[in-house]
């Protein structure tokens, strides 16, 4: 080989990484308030029960989505050890090569909670969206709901790759998913949508979208990781509107299994790392070929089994009284907003309190100041929402206490009466600054 003469040999551009000039650019308003902002990628020190400790600053947490306070619970704290003594601290297997018997005594537990023909559990809901929903859409059409979870469309993307087609339907509405599948001839279709919206904190008339579902012959796909633990079914006796056992927002809305697929997640309500999907027991039996997380997946460590099947029990136990409370503290911050006239998305009362901004640019300063007043709160920024959406978002748990909502609630009446807020009954984008 031959080589140039040095003075022929062309000078290398300096290194460009186009792609990362692409992403800094998108998320730099993101970047900018992670990089400055003490409520966001935080460290946090220490806690001592809802109360969360950054650097020299005590601040209450509503930022979790501990529902239940199932994490700070003494029984289910108790209960860890003996499963650590019993099995060490990984099983370390892929599900396919062995699970412990834990799997199946957690299976056969949720399956009758939920009321479901059977149940599969993998460690998160994100890898039950990449694996499951390209393996049930194949190579035919998925409607997903235009507002769905990021890990919901991620899954939709996956299964785009392998050949399926993807549609969006409007948020909130059946009629024009009804419009949607009425226009499609593609026989095999599956429908993607949240149960309790982690935005909104609303739950979507699932009976309206599951007999839109039927009447064409769709499966429906539901995401109810923030509705598992909080909302169930209601009986004459429930200790709450939230209703009854927390079995989530299928049988809250009285619906069935019937053409329906559950999914939803121990790491909210119930503080552990495991996520499910209810489903047929044929559909169970080809995830366990097929789904690469059940065959090639790291599991969930041990205590977060532990932590499952004693929350199982305390949900059996004491579940209805924790979400009764849980019902009150968030009652008690939307009867506030009521009073003030303050604007919250929230119609259902579920403890997801999402609180727009007027102006989407007063972010960081409006976070700096409910940090400064000891509330901390999840900062909803663009792009991870609507520029109209910008705002912060509370999450009541049931280990909240009156002090603490008292604290948030303050601190809210005083961003509004400096007019950070918007006002309730107009819509937010007509507040816009
Ligand atoms: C609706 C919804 N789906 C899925 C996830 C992700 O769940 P996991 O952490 O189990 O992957 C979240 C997490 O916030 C969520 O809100």
């Amino acid at each position: 080989m031959r080589l140039a003469p040095a003075s022929s040999v062309p000078v290398a551009a300096p290194a460009r990484k186009p792609w990362l000039d692409h992403w800094l650019d998108t998320v730099n308003d993101l970047a900018e308030l992670t990089a400055s902002h003490p409520m966001m990628d935080a460290v946090i020190d220490e806690i001592d029960g809802r109360m969360i400790r950054i650097g020299e600053h005590w601040l209450a947490d509503f930022a979790s989505c501990n529902y239940l306070g199932f994490d700070l619970d003494r029984e289910i704290i108790e209960a860890v050890p003996a499963h650590l003594d019993a099995w060490g601290t990984h099983p370390s297997w892929s599900r396919l090569l062995g699970s412990p018997v834990l799997y199946e005594q957690i299976e056969e537990r949720l399956t009758a909670l939920l009321g479901a023909e059977d149940s599969l559990v993998l460690p998160t809901i994100t890898h039950i969206h990449m694996s499951v929903i390209p393996l049930l859409a194949a190579s035919g059409t998925i409607f997903l709901d235009q507002r769905a979870h990021k890990t919901i469309y991620d899954g939709c993307q996956v299964a785009r790759s392998r050949g399926a087609a993807v549609r969006r339907f409007r948020f909130e509405d059946p009629d024009h998913l009804d419009e949607l599948l009425s226009a499609e001839r593609d026989p095999t279709r599956l429908v993607c949508m949240d149960g309790v919206n982690s935005m909104t904190g609303n739950a979507p008339d699932l009976p309206a979208f599951a007999a839109v579902a039927r009447k064409h012959g769709a499966l429906l796909y539901v995401d109810d990781a923030h509705g598992f633990g909080v909302i169930g079914e209601r009986t004459a006796g429930e200790t709450s509107p939230f209703g009854a056992r927390g079995n989530s927002v299928v049988r809250h809305t009285g619906e069935t299994y019937d053409n329906l697929v559950l999914v939803g997640g121990f790491s909210k309500a119930y503080s552990s790392l495991l996520a499910f999907i209810a489903c047929p027991t044929e559909v169970k039996q080809l995830l366990k070929v097929a789904a690469p997380p059940y065959l090639y997946s790291g599991p969930s460590p041990v205590a977060s089994l532990a932590t499952v099947l004693a929350g199982l029990d305390v949900n059996e136990t004491r579940g209805d009284a924790m979400r009764a409370e849980l019902w009150r503290l968030t009652d008690r911050v939307l009867q506030a907003l009521d009073r003030i006239g303050v604007h919250t998305p929230n119609r259902s009362g579920f403890p997801i309190i999402e609180i727009p901004l007027r102006d989407h640019r007063r972010i960081a300063e409006v976070g700096q100041m409910l940090f400064d007043r000891g509330v901390y709160v999840t900062l909803a920024a663009y792009p991870l929402v609507p520029k109209h959406e910008v705002g912060f978002r509370l999450q009541v748990t049931a280990a909240n206490t009156d002090a603490e909502i008292d604290t948030a609630i303050e601190a809210i009446e005083e961003l509004a009466a400096r007019g950070e807020l918007c006002e309730a009954g107009v819509p937010p984008m007509e507040q816009a600054a």
